[in-house]
């Protein structure tokens, strides 16, 4: 995710605006920025790439001589990662500087407005339109010009504001996206995350949706956006510099399963339209997406298994049919891409080198390609026809989490969409679906505050050495990836089968206490599901059971029941994917083993 810092005091800003953006280098980011007053004009340096470059553009930041600045580290949203979407950006004239960290949602409508009063774009970000917009309210007070722009914004935002007519202050605001400010001696400091201040203060507050901070260099005052003054109590932090920069979390990646829900809310939010699906970057018509014949799913991985849950969801709802394929065996099978096939390429990375094999193989063979990628202006993103991106933020641990559920979202909306041009679904049926959606991010919280149910389940298994996920349908999928988690991360040898191949061969393996995880969250198919159950528990296995609240019957199949909150049977993935991360991190979390960097395995998969 973005960095932003912003410093005003008696010290030279630049120095200490590059030392807080190196201290959030660990976020991740593809270029960085800073802005500072110098007393007459704010100066900007910006480079696309590592902070080094800039720090060497800048001389260690001593072109921009100043006391009052703004800096930015950028992991790109909208437009390519370079040098002029880099961040900060500036109004016309050059004397508003702007950081911000989340997303603009309805960037492209205040755009139009500005474009019509005569306000000229320089970048692709919707960032800039904060700085016009800004301009176009300022009237000689800073105050009143940012809570207007907060009326008018929708979407998420952490701001770092600096006024070429206000050279002794500094200003932040913040709605869903984290900031905190501190009191340095002889300044005052902002920054995105906790790392970036440690070294000038360990008092800061906390800033709240919709508040702003005025600061100079010996005060700080806090405001509603009804420009009321507010008061806020500091909080001391204990951390040290490693625990802060995991936001206090032991690992990326329990810190990462815990932004599943904003990540989920930030992929699903800007394609929900009143009560339509709007995915805009598709870039088809509903003539085009009405004469697609078949989608082939391609990809590695948890992707692959997201892409799993994709085809039982678009068949199911939208009825067309779906392939999913491995993307190192799609490209070297000689491949059959009908006309009216669209190639959906899913990849986190957007680098994974059989994923990008496989899009080249596609198009070579005349196919569409429509790339879901998180990382923007990666390989994948620049070489698909038209890309949705899943709006998870930059992913540190190598056992993927929060872009997998995005994952799962993005297929969600792309099956509603189809389903709805299609005529497969009604106009209240898609309200319900919508709803059930938009529910998500709250029940994924909930069964994450389960965790100790979990964790104390997982430390009787630590020393296990085969654990099975069996599931049918969708359950199927979701096993997949719930077997990945565990064994990637702990190293217990785990396999996923569909319930209706156990007795193909696989049953031989259950005895006297192996652990088997039975996914049943299709109502249809509980029946089937739980004399699968019984056929291994007869034959020793303890069996942990995933179900939907109200599947009663299973309690008295099952060993351990845990139950996922009511969704329709199509969403069922994106919660009990929950539990399951959790067990598979707690299991590893007990065997001591380096969760955020297991052995053997590297986060993006450049190589063959
Ligand atoms: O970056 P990608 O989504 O293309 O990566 C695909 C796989 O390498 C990735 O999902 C991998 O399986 C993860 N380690 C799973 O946690």
């Amino acid at each position: 995710m973005c960095g932003i810092v912003g410093y005003v005091g008696e010290k030279q800003a630049a120095p200490i605006l590059l030392d807080g953006l190196s201290k959030l280098e660990y976020r991740g980011y593809d270029s960085a920025g800073i802005a500072v007053f110098d007393g007459e004009k704010i100066n900007m340096t910006k480079a696309k790439g590592r902070l080094k470059v800039l720090e060497e553009l800048t001389h260690d930041g001593a072109t921009l001589p100043g006391v009052v600045g703004v800096g930015h580290t950028r992991w790109a949203t909208h437009g390519e990662p370079s040098d002029v979407n880099a961040h900060p950006h500036l109004n016309q004239k050059g004397t508003i500087a702007v950081v911000h960290n989340g997303i603009i949602e309805n960037y492209l409508k205040l755009k139009k407005k500005l474009t019509g009063k005569g306000y000229k774009f320089v970048s692709d970000t919707d960032t800039e339109v904060i700085a016009h917009l800004l301009d176009y309210y300022y009237d000689g007070n800073p105050l009143r010009a940012i809570t207007k722009v907060m009326h008018r914004m929708e979407g998420s935002y952490a701001l770092g504001i600096i006024f070429k007519d206000y050279p002794d202050e500094l200003y932040a605001v913040r709605k869903d996206s984290p900031l905190i400010v501190g009191n340095t001696e002889g300044g005052s400091i902002i920054a995105s995350d906790v790392p970036a201040v440690l070294k000038y203060t360990r008092d800061v507050y906390f800033i709240e949706n919709e508040e702003i901070v005025r600061m100079k260099k010996d005060s700080m005052e806090f405001f509603n956006v009804d420009e009321e003054a507010i008061e806020k109590e500091s909080t001391h932090i204990e951390w040290d510099v490693d625990a802060a920069e995991k936001g206090g979390y032991e690992h990326f990646m329990l810190k990462e399963m815990y932004e599943q829900p904003k990540a989920i809310e930030d992929t699903f939010s800007p394609r929900i339209k009143g009560k339509d699906i709007v995915i805009e970057e598709l870039g088809m018509s509903d003539e085009e997406i009405r004469a697609v014949k078949k989608i082939m799913i391609v990809a590695c991985g948890s992707a692959y298994h997201a892409g799993m849950t994709g085809k039982y969801v678009l068949e199911g709802m939208a009825r067309i049919p779906v392939e999913v394929d491995l993307a190192s065996e799609f490209r070297y099978r000689d491949p059959i891409l009908e006309e009216g096939t669209l190639v959906v390429v899913i990849s986190q990375s957007g680098e994974t080198a059989d994923s990008l094999a496989a899009l080249r193989e596609s198009h070579a063979r005349g196919a569409k390609v429509l790339g879901i990628v998180n990382v923007v202006g990666s390989s994948i993103a620049r070489e698909a026809d038209n890309v949705m991106y899943t709006w998870a933020g930059p992913e540190i641990a190598v056992a993927t989490t929060k872009a997998y559920s995005c994952q799962l979202i993005a297929l969600y909306l792309l099956a509603l969409k189809f389903s709805k041009v299609r005529g497969q679904i009604s106009d209240s049926e898609l309200s319900q679906y919508i709803e059930d959606l938009k529910r998500i991010p709250d029940q994924v919280e909930l069964l994450l505050n389960n965790k100790n149910k979990i964790q104390k389940f997982a430390n009787r298994y630590v020393a296990a050495r085969d654990v099975f996920f069996i599931g049918r349908g969708i359950d199927y999928a979701i096993s997949l990836e719930g077997s990945l988690k565990l064994k990637e991360i702990s190293y217990i040898h785990s396999e996923a089968y569909a319930a209706g191949e156990l007795k193909h061969g696989t049953i031989s393996l259950i005895e006297e206490g192996t652990l088997v995880t039975a996914v049943l969250t299709q109502e249809d198919l509980y029946k089937k599901m739980i004399s699968n159950v019984v056929e291994v528990r007869t034959r020793g296995a303890f069996v942990l059971a995933v179900t939907n609240e109200g599947n009663d019957e299973i309690k008295r199949a099952a060993d351990y029941v845990i139950y996922i909150p009511e969704t329709n049977r199509f969403f069922t993935n994106s919660l009990a994917i929950i539990p399951l991360q959790l067990f598979g991190y707690y299991i590893a979390v007990g065997k001591g083993c380096d969760v955020d960097k297991p052995r053997n395995l590297a986060k993006s998969v450049t190589v063959e």
